[in-house]
């Protein structure tokens, strides 16, 4: 068997763009680096009080940080700001862009640690990144506009994913690569090469306990997913984790679809544009599916806001279309 390093594949990818700078690259490595940090905390979690638990804060959003979200972030920071050529990072974590190398010509938008609810239980959690070029000169100060970019302006994104192995998934809007991490000698192989959503029409996955705090087409749709109709293979699957990574990554593996509608309460839906629904559109459509707020592509959304909330639905082209008929009848 051939085994390809990231480490190999990231110096592969280089040499198709003859003249490069390799900023991407290091980037890319920067994040490979603080993965395995993380993952080696998150691992022992269960064993190390100063990991597992709360912080006693809260983030712009109100929301209960946990040690390990603010362990993940600085890492994450630490390791982005060490390679000189990120200008600027939006976090989940921060409610304001942190400034780094004026000098450097992209900004990194990221959830760093996806799925918090689930670290004292021992489930599945992750990373999610994008990286776009600063709108600003190289050499000024970063400013809001250089974070508030458009999906389809992404230049790279990917998430890792602490599950029962880490993995890391990334794009560079080149198909989609999936890498898993031996803990053992601390390196990450090439074990998903090319990744699509296979056509089959299998999972969805939303929080149905806000079945009754969602539109009319959403409730529809869920009845339709629970329908017994053995030519269209249904009914669908229910899977649902709580940590996006973890759900997006099972459905682009099986082939699924993620709903979190807005509702009720949340009348912008829960997930952030920016760091949660945009780098993972981006994959999705490298990978032949569709992710959308019902109404519109998500890439093509412009952002206002940092932390914005959105809408969002993602997974198999068809079945996301399906979904998309039965807003549109609401
Ligand atoms: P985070 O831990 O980064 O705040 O994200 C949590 C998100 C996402 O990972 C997950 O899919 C969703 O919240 C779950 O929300 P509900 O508990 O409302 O289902
Ligand atoms: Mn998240
Ligand atoms: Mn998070």
């Amino acid at each position: 068997m051939k085994l390809k390093t990231l480490g190999e594949f990231i110096i592969d990818r280089q040499q198709d763009f003859p003249g490069s700078s390799g900023d991407l690259s290091r980037i890319i490595s920067a994040i490979r680096l603080a993965s395995k940090i993380v993952s080696q905390q998150v691992n022992k979690a269960g064993l190390a009080r100063h990991i597992l638990g709360g912080a006693g804060t809260e983030n712009i959003q109100g929301e209960a940080q946990q040690k390990l979200d603010v362990y993940a972030d600085e890492r994450f920071i630490e390791a982005l700001n060490n390679r000189g050529n990120v200008c600027g990072i939006g976090s989940e974590e921060n409610d304001d862009f942190i400034e780094l190398n004026k000098d450097g010509k992209y900004i990194i938008l990221m959830d760093p640690l996806d799925g918090s609810s689930n670290i004292d239980v021992n489930v599945s959690i992750g990373t999610i990144f994008s990286v776009c070029k600063r709108k600003t000169e190289v050499g000024k100060s970063v400013e809001l506009k250089d974070f508030l970019q458009a999906g389809d302006d992404q230049v790279a994104a990917g998430y890792v994913l602490y599950g029962s192995s880490t993995m890391m998934v990334y794009t560079t809007g080149n198909g989609v690569n999936g890498f898993t991490y031996d803990p053992g000698i601390g390196v990450f192989f090439l074990s998903h090469p090319n990744m699509t959503f296979p056509k089959e029409n299998k999972i969805y996955s939303m929080n149905e306990g806000n079945y009754n705090k969602s539109s009319k087409g959403i409730q529809d749709y869920i009845d339709y997913c629970q329908e017994v109709d053995e030519k269209t293979n249904r009914p669908h699957t229910g899977r649902y984790i709580g940590s996006l990574v973890a759900d997006f990554h099972r459905n682009l593996i099986k082939g699924g679809i993620y709903m979190y509608p807005a509702t009720t309460s949340s009348p912008n839906g829960k997930l952030r544009l920016l760091y949660e629904c945009n780098p993972l559109a981006f994959l999705t459509e490298q990978a032949g599916g569709k992710a959308t707020d019902g109404k519109q592509r998500i890439m093509e959304i412009k952002p206002t806001q940092l932390h914005q909330r959105v809408p969002y639905f993602v997974g198999n082209t068809e079945m996301v279309e399906k979904l998309e008929s039965f807003i549109a009848k609401e």
